[in-house]
């Protein structure tokens, strides 16, 4: 994998982005929250991570448990939400009303700074842009309006027509079929999540890991071919 943002990806037909981690940061619904409801910082950290973190695996987990247990990605989201408050406030109730702020504010998740300019120099430089995420119609409808991206956007795809979380293939397989791409290696997939890159990478999408965090690189299958640190560098990449 290289690290080179002289690296150029060619004959890419499409970009798509994961969603979560990856446009949106979300961690910015508990920011959101934060003052409001009067929560430590420490703690409040603490309890997005948690919510994040359990939100993750309970797709996998659902996915390994077998497709009459899948549930879309907005009560995954709220089913994470209550072990996060759970853990939070172990010796008391969370305050009134939190839960329902922290789901809304999930629907108005900010995104990264650079990431509405770089949406824009690739779809004026003629790309087909889109979004391949585990959420709901519904939620990435609402998260890409209240950010204004749904504006440079040529489709939004959700995991919901394959019933099934990523990693599966199947989800990857979606993005090929609805954009009409010539076939996998057409596709510059980003994402911030490292599982999620490697996965689009076995598929056979050409992958920039969007490593906002400086994490360590996942030992799975699949191999990103270029690691960033934000979205900024990808229209040179892709030739935009
Ligand atoms: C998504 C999750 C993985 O947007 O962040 O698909």
């Amino acid at each position: 994998m290289s690290t080179e943002i002289a690296t150029r990806f060619d004959g890419i037909e499409a970009c798509v982005f994961d969603a979560y981690g990856t446009l949106f940061d979300v961690h910015s619904a508990v920011a959101q929250c934060r003052d409001r409801f009067e929560l430590a910082p420490n703690a409040a950290a603490t309890m997005s991570d948690v919510w994040r973190t359990k939100q993750l695996q309970y797709t996998w987990l659902r996915a390994l448990m077998g497709r009459q247990h899948h549930v879309d990605f907005w009560q995954v989201t709220g089913e994470a939400l209550d072990f996060a408050l759970d853990t939070a406030f172990t010796d008391s109730s969370p305050p009134s009303g939190l839960r329902q702020a922290l789901m809304d504010s999930y629907l108005t998740l900010h995104t990264y700074s650079e990431v509405p300019g770089v949406l824009k120099r690739l779809k004026d430089g003629g790309m087909k842009t889109a979004i391949l995420s585990n959420g709901s119609p519904s939620m990435l409808e609402k998260v890409c309006e209240s950010s204004g991206i749904d504006t440079v956007l040529d489709a939004v795809l959700s995991v919901e027509a394959v019933g099934v979380f990523k990693p599966h293939p199947s989800v990857y397989r979606l993005a090929v079929d609805r954009l009409g791409v010539s076939g996998p290696s057409a596709v510059s997939f980003q994402s911030s999540n490292a599982w999620d890159a490697s996965a689009a990478s076995a598929f056979g999408f050409r992958v920039a890991w969007c490593n906002r965090f400086g994490q360590a690189r996942e030992r799975l299958p699949g191999n990103p071919d270029v690691e960033l640190r934000s979205l900024d560098p990808l229209p040179g990449i892709v030739g935009v």
